[in-house]
């Protein structure tokens, strides 16, 4: 059955199984709000059904029409199951033109937000979110999914990011060429391998083995050799590759772990979601300072999965 943490508000496009929310931009590219919105695919039954569905409409074995008597048996639905398979076989079937799509949507966001979209920085980004097959990072059964702007589900409880958070916190980072880049938290890979196309270095530490090592096969399958991946906890950072011009956590925390700030070389941008609860978290940009100290900017509201390890929140 569907079920769903987090309901999403009235017209907000679906998630699937997301632990971050639907970011939308206000003024300078920050979200003004950031809604969970999960398609909670708890049991393999839904997901197959989910699947299911959208092969029929593909293969033109039903109509959209007939997706309402397919889908109201489903025990109280929370999410439209139409709308999102509506929105999967609008897709093109090409992925790199998917990835445009996803992009262009991307670009809407920011538009909105009144984000200049001729920053030499931001045609970096997305360059690096139109080169990065989205798709290679998901298990089979996302990636039907893979290009709509939505969290997914990865398996062992966590989740890719939205596209928008991901190219909001490479945004946000800066990353000049040459840089050496930390990202803390896995996950899919994926974010890690658009922050390999903008940076000289990556190296990433995820505290599941099970993710980080299919991450680290997915790099070497796609030829993405700039990236370290290590199996750990990102509390305590990565000392052998410190220091680091930019770190990019993708968990929430109470507090910034102070191995990471001490890991950002002066003048070093970090980029995590912060908060006491997940119902209060921020993502922010701090920037390391001469004499060490930090400097914040809140970017905006978001809702993250927990930084678990040593950094937990109590
Ligand atoms: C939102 S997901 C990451 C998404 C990822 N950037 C991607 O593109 O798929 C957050 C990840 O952080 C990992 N994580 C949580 N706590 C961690 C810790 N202390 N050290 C390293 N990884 C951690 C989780 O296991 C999860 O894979």
């Amino acid at each position: 059955m569907l079920s769903c943490a987090h309901t999403a508000s009235p017209g907000t496009p679906p998630g699937l199984r997301c632990g971050i929310g639907v970011a939308r931009p206000s003024a300078l590219g920050m979200p003004k709000r950031m809604e969970s919105s999960e398609l909670g695919v708890e049991s393999a039954d839904a997901i197959a059904h989910l699947n299911l569905l959208v092969r029929l409409v593909r293969n033109g074995e039903i109509n959209l029409d007939q997706l309402d008597e397919l889908v109201a048996p489903l025990p109280k639905p929370v999410i439209d199951v139409k709308d999102l398979v509506q929105r999967v076989v609008a897709l093109p079937n090409d992925p790199a033109a998917q990835r445009e799509a996803m992009v262009d949507e991307v670009k809407a966001s920011l538009l909105e937000g009144g984000v200049d979209l001729s920053s030499e920085n931001i045609s970096r980004v997305v360059k690096a979110m139109l080169a990065v097959p989205r798709e290679e990072f998901l298990p089979p059964w996302a990636r039907d999914f893979a290009y709509l702007p939505y969290a997914l589900n990865i398996g062992s409880r966590q989740t890719i990011s939205q596209p928008f958070v991901v190219a909001l916190m490479a945004m946000a980072a800066t990353i000049p060429p040459g840089a050496a880049v930390l990202d803390v938290g896995t996950g899919s890979g994926y974010g890690a391998a658009v922050l390999s196309m903008l940076a000289d270095t990556v190296v990433t530490i995820e505290i599941k083995t099970k993710l980080a090592r299919d991450a680290e096969q997915q790099f070497s399958a796609l030829g993405f050799r700039n990236i370290t991946t290590v199996i750990g906890d990102g509390f305590a950072g990565v000392p052998a590759f410190a220091p680091f011009d930019v770190i990019l956590v993708a968990a929430a925390a109470s507090q910034v772990p102070q191995p990471l700030v001490e890991q950002l070389k002066p003048g070093g941008r970090l980029i995590m979601p912060l908060g006491p609860d997940p119902e209060n978290e921020h993502l922010v940009m701090l920037t390391k300072q001469p004499d060490g100290t930090l400097r914040q900017v809140t970017l905006g509201p978001v809702q993250f999965v927990p930084l678990t390890g040593s950094g937990a929140r109590a």
